[in-house]
């Protein structure tokens, strides 16, 4: 990890928000009984401190939909470990929240999933690691995982959901996206999204051994493209969502839509952040147990401190592009450039983009047997350890 070279905390003057946080992501637990090396979880989760209380959420849930917000997503870890979420949801539910659950399905069986259809819960996202059983459980770390996949994935349509499934791509499945494509054509899926994965977390530690070459991920999307007008022409709904990773592209994305413009996530011991990753930044986050999510929203300096363009450096502040993608990841210039203020070395315009054509000529030269360091938590304990 980069050394931090972050600007003092102050009370520095808020950049008032124009909008309300839309989108609450409340990362419930960060236990997991999956591994999964691509996890986008801190690498020291093991460290962190208490759960938040069922009252805590809910009093979230409640501040956050007096804002305006009108997603709820519960994620994790595996937010199924929490014994409360049936109750979380109704309550999400209750004050009228749109709400989502994003599971890997272990955990799951067909009476939670009409316990959470009679709490309200709108939509169940289940995520698979590959369509090949053994390396499936190979990246979950458990020999069961996808067979228990499967069966959630079809119970949670047989109680009436869509389908919603996530493949993350990588080095070890992104070959066989076209038996990935049939799997979900099987299961009779609505929404696939096939997402190569993005190197934050573990998947920063790992990217050697996950980042794909550039001709797989062509392959990749050719053959998504071919199955969506073929099954398109045979009647078939599906919708098949391709993602690229970052480290493909020349500019980098507008990340969250804009550091504090829609998206508040808080994770297990009640930090707010303005995407899943800020925690890793040189910046003091505030937590719900001591503030308000309104004061959070928008007076803190961790909220403010990237809205705007005045925290921008060479050459993203005289760039003409820069409305477009606000000076891209906040959290990838920190990983790649070691100072979070910096251009997102994604973009070719970076002084720093040969970190990204580096780690696309080893991917040119690593094969599918490089190691892999699994998100666990004796891997956890080793990183906080420093
Ligand atoms: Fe944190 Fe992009 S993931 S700003």
């Amino acid at each position: 990890m980069p050394e931090p070279t972050g600007p003092k905390q102050s009370a520095a003057p808020a950049v008032a928000p124009q909008s309300p946080p839309l989108w609450l992501l409340a990362e419930l637990t960060y236990k997991c009984p999956l591994q999964c090396p691509y996890c986008s979880n801190p690498l020291d989760f093991a460290d962190h401190g208490e759960e938040l209380t069922t009252e805590q959420w809910i009093d979230v849930f409640r501040q956050a939909r007096k804002m305006g917000a009108a997603q709820l997503g519960f994620s994790g870890g595996e937010p199924l470990v929490r014994r409360d979420l049936e109750q979380l949801i109704a309550e999400g539910r209750k004050l009228g929240y749109y709400t989502n659950l994003i599971t890997s399905g272990i955990g799951l069986n067909a009476d939670r999933i009409a316990a959470f259809r009679e709490a309200g819960l709108d939509h169940i996202q289940i995520s698979f690691q590959a369509s090949d059983e053994t390396v499936n459980n190979m990246l979950a770390g458990s020999d069961k995982a996808f067979q228990q996949k499967l069966k959630m994935a079809r119970e949670v349509k047989a109680q009436g959901y869509p389908m919603v499934l996530n493949f993350v791509t990588h080095k070890h499945n992104i070959d066989r996206i076209d038996r990935i494509i049939e799997l979900c054509v099987e299961l009779e899926a609505d929404f696939v999204e096939l997402a190569t994965c993005q190197y934050y977390g573990w998947a920063y530690e790992n990217k050697e051994s996950l980042l794909p070459t550039r001709a797989q991920l062509e392959r990749a999307e050719r053959i998504t493209n071919e199955y969506r007008d073929k099954l398109a022409a045979a009647g078939n709904p599906i919708k098949l969502i391709f993602v690229t990773p970052d480290y493909y592209e020349e500019r980098p994305k507008k990340c969250m839509n804009g550091w504090g413009e829609i998206f508040l996530t808080v994770t297990p011991d009640g930090t707010a952040l303005p995407c899943h990753s800020a925690r890793m930044l040189p910046i003091e986050f505030p937590n719900v147990k001591d503030s308000s999510l309104q004061h959070i929203w928008r007076d803190s300096f961790g909220f403010n401190h990237f809205r705007g363009d005045d925290w921008m450096q060479e050459p993203c502040r005289s760039c003409d592009e820069k409305e477009l993608d606000l000076g891209g990841c906040r959290c990838q210039a920190y990983m790649l450039a070691g100072d979070m203020n910096a251009a997102d070395p994604v973009c070719s315009k970076s002084p720093h983009h040969q970190t990204i054509l580096d780690a696309r000529a080893a991917a040119e030269n690593s094969g599918e047997d490089s190691p892999i360091t699994f998100r666990n938590e004796r891997n956890s304990r080793v990183f906080a350890r420093g």
